[in-house]
């Protein structure tokens, strides 16, 4: 379960770095919501470009997490995000592991990162969502807004609470995730060959076709880097 009351920062270096200064002292389920982040993060040592008008915020799970919990709080976060935005007519799907695209253009990314404290393994989970933002700028043909998707402005906190509703319902399923998935079937690069995705294992894998099945585990960084 998430915390309905978020702390909310005017402007914050990253949202992902302040649960990580002091994740020892906050408890499970904070979060931590920003105007604006003067250095954004994304995956990969990119940057996330973070003026005001969208939404970047960031939570923290306190119970132990393993490798097969990783997954699951993916499928969480990407479901929870894909059904919010689905509510308001806004056709996401999720581009494994955890981006989401309308149109086959980026409308918010996830960094998940973990901290081990006093023999617990902790979760940092942050989540930039473009809401009313208009210019993408040299990043224009590969991201959208919700406001560029149906012309609607949006209170950035209203989107933030319905994303904190949604996720406490409670596990979102793994066949959801699938179903809302666009890699199966799609052709990837993985050590410089193109190959056909086949499915995702339920720990989260992806299988891909070569002479014989190959298993990708999800914590090779490349994966990112392997969509064509
Ligand atoms: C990606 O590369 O797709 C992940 C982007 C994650 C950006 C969010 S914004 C809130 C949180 N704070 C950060 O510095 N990064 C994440």
């Amino acid at each position: 379960m998430l915390k309905k009351e978020v702390v909310y920062f005017k402007e914050i270096d990253s949202t992902n770095d302040y649960l990580k200064a002091f994740s020892g002292k906050l408890n499970h389920g904070t979060i931590i919501s920003s105007k604006k982040q003067t250095k954004g993060r994304g995956r990969s040592d990119h940057s996330w470009m973070s003026e005001e008008g969208n939404l970047y915020f960031s939570y923290l799970l306190n119970n132990d997490i393993t490798y097969d919990s990783l997954f699951q709080e993916i499928i969480n976060i990407s479901v929870t995000l894909v059904e919010v935005l689905k509510s308001l007519q806004i056709n996401a799907l999720i581009k494994y592991p955890n981006d989401i695209l309308v149109n086959g253009k980026k409308i918010s990314g996830i960094l998940i990162e973990s901290k081990k404290t006093d023999s617990l393994h902790k979760l940092i989970v942050g989540v930039g969502l473009n809401i009313n933002q208009t210019d993408f700028k040299e990043l224009s043909n590969k991201a959208t807004s919700m406001t560029l998707e149906n012309e609607i402005n949006y209170k950035v906190e209203n989107i933030l609470n319905m994303i904190i509703n949604n996720y406490n319902l409670g596990s979102k399923s793994f066949e959801d995730y699938l179903k809302l998935s666009i890699i199966v079937g799609r052709k990837i690069r993985y050590n410089n060959k193109f190959l056909v995705v086949k499915g995702i294992t339920k720990d989260g894998r992806l299988v891909l076709e070569d002479d014989d099945l190959i298993y990708v585990s999800l914590n090779e960084i490349t994966l990112e880097e392997i969509y064509e």
